[in-house]
């Protein structure tokens, strides 16, 4: 394993890189304007992110001036990153001359920036994209990473397809890559094919053979094809991997890649059994999401883990009681610490129970001259509660703020 820092707990860092920016705007349908490339980068680098992968400059004029102006503008910040570091900048090339020069002088202007090179060494992608011999697969990974590191002396290289290659083959490049000058072997799960056991065990394999294993850091890279991107991911770290490749929401191609926040919550929650910790500032994820979401138009789902819009919500009446009594007997995650600062998160519907109602009933007359309306009658609770409960089986929708300022209008005219 490549030396890489420890805390005072002796918790080896794990490298977060972000490619919202990069497979993230893969996604179908989004593109991001420069502007927004930046200020999505400048919330990235808020948030702690290590390494940010802004583009891929060879695809487009308009890609290789985001790339840039990211490197320029965000790469040099520091306020407030726990590391005290800026991110290190990244531009994604193909094995050939041309993309990699443009990767180069795209992120050249960064403090820290590095070219991420790739290539597929899985038999369908040699056999039917490239038409490619094995032997010139491993020519072609060489020659890419040697011109790269002529240019810069960060070089992560990406064995495309890897969880459906050889593995004895894998090993043949990524050490061929590693003498060649790579400093970080990313490992995708290109198409989502992955279960955690066969990643975890992939990512070990590769770290024990590899030559030259313990001068770089192994990463993960996975898809979301099958529901198990972070499940992989989290395999891939227990397996040796010391880099995440993740996005924002999990967005990206197909399914969406690794979602960041689902690794760097579950690493926080499971802190005990992980042997690495990250420099990600929680409270801002949520206000990146937001600003993922608002920028890229792609709606989340609402049972979305951790930044879906019913991930802090309850229901029902026993959760809501437990809620009212201690949150941690429903939440696991406090919403303060991803930065979710509206709320009490109980929702009003047919399942909600009288404790909850009525504490939500207090909380809406709190500033008004009616605050102490359940002292003066303590029975009125219990007439509004039957209206309610009639309402919530009308509604399709659970019971709105205004419903319940109608309701109690209602009461309190007929009393
Ligand atoms: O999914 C993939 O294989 C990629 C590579 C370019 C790293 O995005
Ligand atoms: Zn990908």
């Amino acid at each position: 394993m490549a030396p890489v820092p420890k805390n005072a707990a002796g918790k080896e860092k794990l490298f977060i890189f972000d490619t919202t920016l990069r497979d993230g705007e893969q996604t179908p349908g989004v593109t991001l304007m420069v502007s927004e490339k930046i200020e999505i980068a400048r919330q990235l680098s808020r948030l702690g992110v290590d390494i940010c992968e802004a583009g891929f400059p060879a695809a487009s004029v308009g890609d290789f001036e985001s790339v840039q102006r990211v490197a320029r503008e965000v790469g040099p910040l520091t306020e407030g990153r726990a590391s005290g570091e800026p991110m290190t900048i990244v531009g994604l090339a193909r094995s050939v001359p041309a993309d990699i020069q443009r990767a180069y002088d795209a992120v050249k202007d960064a403090p820290k920036h590095r070219i991420h090179v790739f290539l597929a060494t899985s038999d369908i992608h040699l056999e039917y994209k490239l038409r490619i011999s094995r032997e010139e697969c491993v020519k072609r990974a060489v020659a890419a990473v040697t011109f790269a590191k002529s240019l810069c002396a960060d070089i992560e290289f990406s064995p495309e397809d890897a969880s459906r290659s050889d593995w004895e083959f894998l090993v043949t490049v990524l050490s061929a890559v590693v003498k060649a000058g790579a400093t970080t072997l990313n490992i995708p799960d290109t198409v989502g094919y992955n279960t955690p056991e066969a990643f975890g065990e992939l990512m070990a394999y590769l770290v024990k053979h590899v030559e030259g294993a313990d001068q770089v850091v192994f990463s993960t890279h996975c898809h979301n094809d099958l529901g198990l991107a972070t499940a992989n991911t989290l395999a891939g770290v227990r397996g040796g991997a010391r880099q995440v490749e993740v996005t924002i929401n999990g967005i990206g191609e197909r399914a969406g890649n690794t979602a960041l926040e689902e690794v760097v919550m579950a690493i926080h929650t499971h802190a005990k059994s992980f042997p690495v910790y990250t420099d990600i500032d929680t409270r801002q994820i949520v206000p990146a999401s937001q600003l993922v979401t608002k920028r890229t138009g792609c709606v989340i789902q609402v049972n979305k883990a951790i930044v879906g819009g019913n991930a802090f919500a309850h229901e029902s009446g026993i959760h809501q009681d437990g809620m009212l009594k201690n949150r941690e007997t429903y939440e696991i995650i406090s919403p303060e610490l991803i930065g979710l600062t509206q709320s009490n998160g109980l929702v009003l519907g047919k399942h909600s129970g009288r404790n909850a109602f009525r504490s939500h009933l207090e909380a809406l007359l709190r500033d008004s001259p009616n605050h102490d309306l359940f002292v003066r009658e303590p029975k009125l609770v219990d007439t509004l509660f039957v209206r309610f409960k009639e309402m919530a089986d009308a509604k399709k929708s659970g019971v709105t703020d205004s419903d319940l300022y109608a309701l109690l209008d209602e009461v309190l005219h007929l009393q």
